[in-house]
């Protein structure tokens, strides 16, 4: 640990780069009256307990504050700051490239290079989907959710569907259509998962959701691993019920690196794929043309994988100096009992 004396404030900061490890925080947290907290850290009881009367804020570097028993917190009159806002356009920019590299199979062609798996160019190797005339269920339609129908305007879809307690304002902006979360899982080619994670959104993602997919969807989230049931997800890409998965959130974080969904990847293999080559003939019966090739069958029949991303949704530079100024003016407004940056209510 590393004490400081920084503005008005005495700091005891953790500075490695990984979490405070529970029995260091515990150490720690006894008589301070501000807590600059990350999503790893658990804010329980236990913390508010040993931390003791005179902690008057937890600020977490962080959108979701589901870390946070924010229950318990209020109802001892500590305020919550959390960042809102400064990491949307991070986070929504990923989850672009996460839709791009699941639905392009852009880790599985990269490790075909690497694995000289390459021999040529071929009419069917490492076809893909496109995002062009598809239909695009947002699930959490907040600032995130936006964010990405926003960046989906470029890619020509066809419709933009989401999912949410009353229709939002932007939604006409951005063409975007309120569903109801079932109609949304049944005809959507992608399922983008942008919610909260809250008692109401925990597991929603079950075998229930996952059966009424498409089997040609792609399934991807950046929200909270806990909002999706991970087994259940697995059952669904093993059996084929979706086409592929791109998550830069799971259970747990760090996955362990045996876990089996993320042997999933590159367990794809094409079951046939029908193509037509239509050959034109002079009337003289030869052959003047040879082409057309038609792979109309191919997304379908291809099953897809898992593709996999450490919960990096926010890691820019310019995201996270901005998310830790703000934690910061967070419990300084909070110490100085001024209107937080951003407070949880
Ligand atoms: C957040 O801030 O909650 C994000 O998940 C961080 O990447």
């Amino acid at each position: 640990m590393h004490c400081l004396h920084c503005y008005r404030y005495d700091v005891t900061a953790w500075t490695e780069e990984r979490p405070i490890p529970r029995d260091v925080l515990l150490r720690q947290i006894k008589g301070k009256n501000a807590l600059f907290c990350m999503l790893t850290d658990k804010i329980d009881k236990e913390v508010l307990d040993t931390a003791g009367k005179d902690l008057r804020v937890i600020a977490t570097m962080s959108v979701g504050y589901d870390h946070i028993d924010v229950k318990e917190t209020k109802s001892r009159g500590i305020r919550i700051g959390f960042t809102p806002e400064v990491l949307t356009d991070a986070v929504a920019e990923l989850t672009i490239g996460l839709i791009l590299a699941t639905a392009r199979r852009m880790f599985e062609a990269h490790d075909q290079i690497v694995e000289g798996k390459w021999s040529a160019w071929a009419p069917t190797w490492m076809c893909g989907v496109e995002l062009k005339r598809s239909t695009v269920g947002i699930v959490g339609f907040g600032r995130i959710g936006q964010a990405v129908a926003q960046r989906l305007q470029g890619f020509g879809v066809e419709r933009i569907l989401y999912t949410s307690r009353s229709e939002k304002r932007e939604a006409k902006g951005l063409g975007a259509t309120l569903s109801s979360l079932e109609n949304l899982v049944e005809v959507s080619d992608f399922i983008i998962v942008t919610c909260a994670l809250m008692p109401e959104t925990t597991g929603l993602f079950s075998d229930a959701l996952f059966d009424k997919m498409k089997p040609t969807a792609i399934f991807i989230n950046t929200s909270r691993g806990a909002v999706v049931d991970q087994l259940a997800l697995q059952r669904a890409l093993e059996k084929g019920k979706i086409l592929a998965a791109g998550i830069d959130v799971m259970t747990p974080e760090p996955i362990p690196p045996t876990h089996p969904l993320l042997k999933l990847k590159n367990c794809g293999k094409y079951i046939l794929l029908y193509i037509y080559i239509y050959i034109l003939y002079t009337h003289h019966g030869h052959i003047t043309c040879i082409g057309s090739l038609d792979i109309s069958g191919l997304t379908r029949l291809s099953l897809f994988v898992a593709v996999s991303l450490p919960h990096i949704g926010s890691a820019t530079t310019w995201a996270r100096s901005q998310m830790s100024v703000m934690t910061a003016r967070n419990i300084i407004a909070a110490l100085d009992s001024q209107v937080m940056p951003a407070e949880v209510m």
